[in-house]
């Protein structure tokens, strides 16, 4: 997946690339290079050379395909399982619990995801608890019927041990019995087409400019998404929710704020990546999958300046000695420690209506 505008201006796509442009050799050159990674602990760290076969990757043709092999065949983090199924229904719930806790009464609402993603979940959860039409916009087209034809075997087979009722206990029974009779031409079928048959409207398109009209939709959702996205295009797609959104509307957003190489490095901090200048981050943030960087404070000066109250913030904090640890780079002094802290949150936020003015919002961290 190679997010829009978010490459390296400097170093982001190399000429003197063509012999890597051979998939079997670039594919044999990635893998040698993902090996070493395993191999030599002590020679380089691992984030590094992470970050250098992101670069040699993004120079390739097609650079989404080439982060969905190193996904599948190198960090294993691609393969849909019941486990991952849970975590995501789990996020799920936690969206439609957020927003009816706000919206008690409203039935068949219009959801927004932006950042479908490999595994159409979110839509599909959304849809088996009521949503009278779901909207989910990707830039990059993502979905497989493979990966569709295994997310719906799996949904329909944690209904059966009873497991998706404890994640989604409104889930209705006749979207669920919907779902198992179209199982069959998952296989076969676009899933785009398969999905618009649930009301599911899969759009493949870049959220700066949404294909919807003013004041459509209820609830705007998307995980793990915004974070890699630009501050410029951010706040333009900020205001593309606002425009779709209608009065009352509710938007939940999943942000991990952490740096993701240490997820995949034990020997660096969620924090690490705060020790780089954005020049000097420029050079190590991943050309496939960028970090903006951007903290908690800074999420919500945009949401709110783009018309939203941010009403419940529920934020994970890091450890205080690994930040601690971190000599922070001139562009995060000004922050102060709770912000710098955070390093995933839930946000949620309320569309401020004609007649809410600058209606006080949450306390959260500046
Ligand atoms: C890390 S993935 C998250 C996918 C999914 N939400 C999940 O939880 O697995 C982020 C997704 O956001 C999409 N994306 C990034 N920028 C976008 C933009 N400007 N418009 C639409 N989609 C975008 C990417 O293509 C990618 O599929």
């Amino acid at each position: 997946m190679r997010l829009p505008g978010a490459g390296v201006p400097a170093m982001g796509r190399c000429r003197g690339v063509g012999a890597l442009a051979r998939p079997r050799e670039a594919q044999a050159i990635l893998s040698a290079a993902a090996a070493r990674c395993r191999e030599l602990p002590d020679a380089m760290p691992h984030w590094l050379l992470k970050s250098a076969i992101h670069r040699v990757a993004s120079w390739l043709p097609r650079p989404e395909q080439w982060n969905e092999w190193l996904q599948t065949h190198v960090t294993r983090t691609m393969e849909m399982n019941p486990a991952r199924l849970r975590s995501k229904l789990t996020e799920c719930a936690i969206f439609l619990d957020s927003y009816r806790h706000r919206q008690p009464q409203t039935e068949d609402f219009a959801a927004l995801e932006l950042g479908t993603g490999w595994h159409p979940i979110f839509p599909l959860g959304l849809y088996l608890c009521g949503a009278g039409s779901v909207h989910t916009i990707d830039i990059v087209d993502l979905l497989t019927p493979a990966r569709l034809q295994r997310v719906i075997e799996l949904i329909l087979q944690a209904a059966a041990d009873g497991t998706l009722a404890d994640f989604l206990p409104r889930h209705r029974a006749d979207r669920l019995a919907r779902l198992a009779e179209l199982l069959p031409q998952a296989r076969t079928e676009p899933p785009g087409a398969l999905l618009a048959r649930l009301g599911i409207t899969v759009v493949v398109a870049d959220a700066q400019r949404i294909e919807l009209p003013d004041a459509s939709i209820d609830l705007v959702v998307s995980c793990v998404v915004l974070e890699h996205i630009p501050r410029g295009v951010l706040r333009r797609i900020v205001g593309e929710f606002a425009r779709v959104s209608r009065p009352s509307a509710v938007m939940i957003h999943r942000i991990d704020l952490a740096d993701q190489f240490s997820f995949f490095d034990s020997g660096i901090t969620r924090f690490n990546f705060l020790r780089f200048t954005d020049r000097q981050w420029r050079w190590f943030n991943s050309p496939l999958i960028p970090l903006n960087r951007l903290r908690c404070s800074d999420y919500c000066d945009d949401f709110e300046a783009g018309g939203y109250r941010v009403s419940l913030l529920h934020p994970t904090l890091g450890d205080p000695a690994d930040l601690g640890s971190v000599p922070l780079a001139t562009e995060f002094k000004g922050y102060s420690l709770a912000d710098l802290l955070i390093t995933d949150m839930f946000i949620v936020c309320e569309r401020l209506g004609a007649t809410d003015g600058a209606a006080a919002g949450l306390q959260r961290p500046r």
